[in-house]
């Protein structure tokens, strides 16, 4: 693991620090949930559960979620970052703020017992999160949550948000989730509602990452797939040797979700046929992969370059959900 940069050392044009009292005092008014579980599938990548204290709301109710939906993680700026991360800079003001981002909520899939568990009502959620290190702006969140441990403190917001949901899929539809990277968050709590549920359609998730070691619920998703004959994993890689060494002999090149769907054989890889009355997409993650088209633009100039899969899929006949218009190809962007 990284080591630490502590945040307060590096504070404030005026060199203020904040001592070990006044930390205490501010992540005991701003913190409101505890991590319960954590691991790293790599060094840059975290599967975590927290649990919101007393398993309630901010303003009451229990905690429940749509599967699909997000809610928000913040940590002070007063918290140590990960060695590594682009250097931040922040006044006297910022130091005592509260960071917050917004997350899908994930789910672990499978429970101790290896059933499959029923997302929504959980009583501490799952989070999938990449580490951030380099952006256009020095990254604030993640470099501070990649040093946290288990039994620590942090924020979550309690009442998930977004539209990014099942809605009116039907129990017998098919369902495509395409993600890249941790876009495959939600999918996970979606594809776990509908198994529990007994989904009678297909339901196929396919996820995007640069190399296997980025695939952090690969064991949940086989034993998924073994339990369930209506169920499909389908990762891709793309700098892997079988992506980028034409001598390798398993050398597939590469392959992103547009190309999985330009291909031939797309419907024998996913499963059924991508006709789009029955069908519904879920995608997420990077938004130049979903390529969200611009609709007050003239036809020609609608879709963004490089192609994205909306255009892929509006040309065989799906339709982007939009506010006012809706269609069957859902998506949520991380940035
Ligand atoms: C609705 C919604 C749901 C989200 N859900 C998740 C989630 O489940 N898991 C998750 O890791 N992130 C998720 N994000 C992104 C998240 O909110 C943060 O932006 C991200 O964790 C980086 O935070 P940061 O403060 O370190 O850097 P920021 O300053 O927020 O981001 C800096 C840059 O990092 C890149 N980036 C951001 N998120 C990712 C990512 N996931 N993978 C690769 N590059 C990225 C982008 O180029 C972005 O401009 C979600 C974003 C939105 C809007
Ligand atoms: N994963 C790592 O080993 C690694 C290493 C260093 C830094 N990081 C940082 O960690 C964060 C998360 O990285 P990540 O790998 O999880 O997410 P990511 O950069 O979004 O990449 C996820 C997958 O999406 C693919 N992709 C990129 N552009 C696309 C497009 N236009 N259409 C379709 N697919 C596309 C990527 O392929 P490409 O191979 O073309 O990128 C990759 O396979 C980023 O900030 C990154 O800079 C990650």
């Amino acid at each position: 693991m990284p080591g630490i940069i502590r945040g307060p050392l590096r504070m404030g044009t005026s060199g203020t620090e904040l001592d070990e009292v006044e930390i205490a005092e501010l992540r005991k008014t701003s913190y409101n949930a505890t991590v319960t579980h954590l691991s790293l599938p790599n060094e840059r990548l975290m599967r975590v559960r927290i649990r919101l204290d007393d398993g309630v709301a901010e303003n009451g109710p229990a905690l429940h979620y749509e599967p699909g939906q997000y809610t928000t993680l913040g940590m002070g700026y007063w918290e140590p970052r990960v060695e590594g991360a682009q250097a931040e800079t922040l006044n006297e003001k910022q130091l005592t703020k509260v960071v917050k981002r917004a997350y899908s909520i994930s789910c672990r899939l499978l429970d101790d017992s290896d059933n499959v568990t029923p997302a929504g009502d959980e009583p501490e959620l799952e989070f999938y999160i990449a580490l951030v290190t380099e952006a256009e702006k020095p990254p604030a969140l993640t470099p501070r949550i990649f040093l946290l441990k288990e039994g620590d403190r942090l924020h979550m917001g309690g009442k998930p948000k977004g539209v990014f949901t099942l809605g009116d899929v039907q129990p017998t539809d098919n369902i495509l989730f395409a993600a890249t990277g941790t876009g495959e968050a939600p999918h996970n709590a979606m594809a776990s509602k509908l198994l529990a549920e007994g989904h009678q359609g297909k339901i196929t998730s396919v996820t995007c990452v640069r190399y296997g070691a980025d695939l952090g619920y690969t064991s949940e998703h086989e034993k998924l797939m073994a339990m369930f004959p209506n169920y499909r994993y389908l990762p891709l890689t793309t700098r892997e040797a079988i992506n980028r060494d034409e001598s390798h002999p398993d050398y597939v090149g590469v392959r992103y979700v547009q190309d999985l769907l330009e291909s031939e054989g797309v419907e024998e890889e996913i499963g059924f046929a991508l006709n789009s009355p029955s069908t519904h997409v879920f995608l997420c993650g990077n938004p130049a992969m979903i390529g969200i088209p611009n609709r007050s633009a003239d036809p020609s100039g609608r879709y963004p370059k490089p192609r994205g899969v909306v255009e892929i899929l509006e040309g065989k006949g799906f339709k982007a959900d939009e506010p006012k218009s809706p269609g069957n190809i859902h998506y949520e962007k991380y940035w």
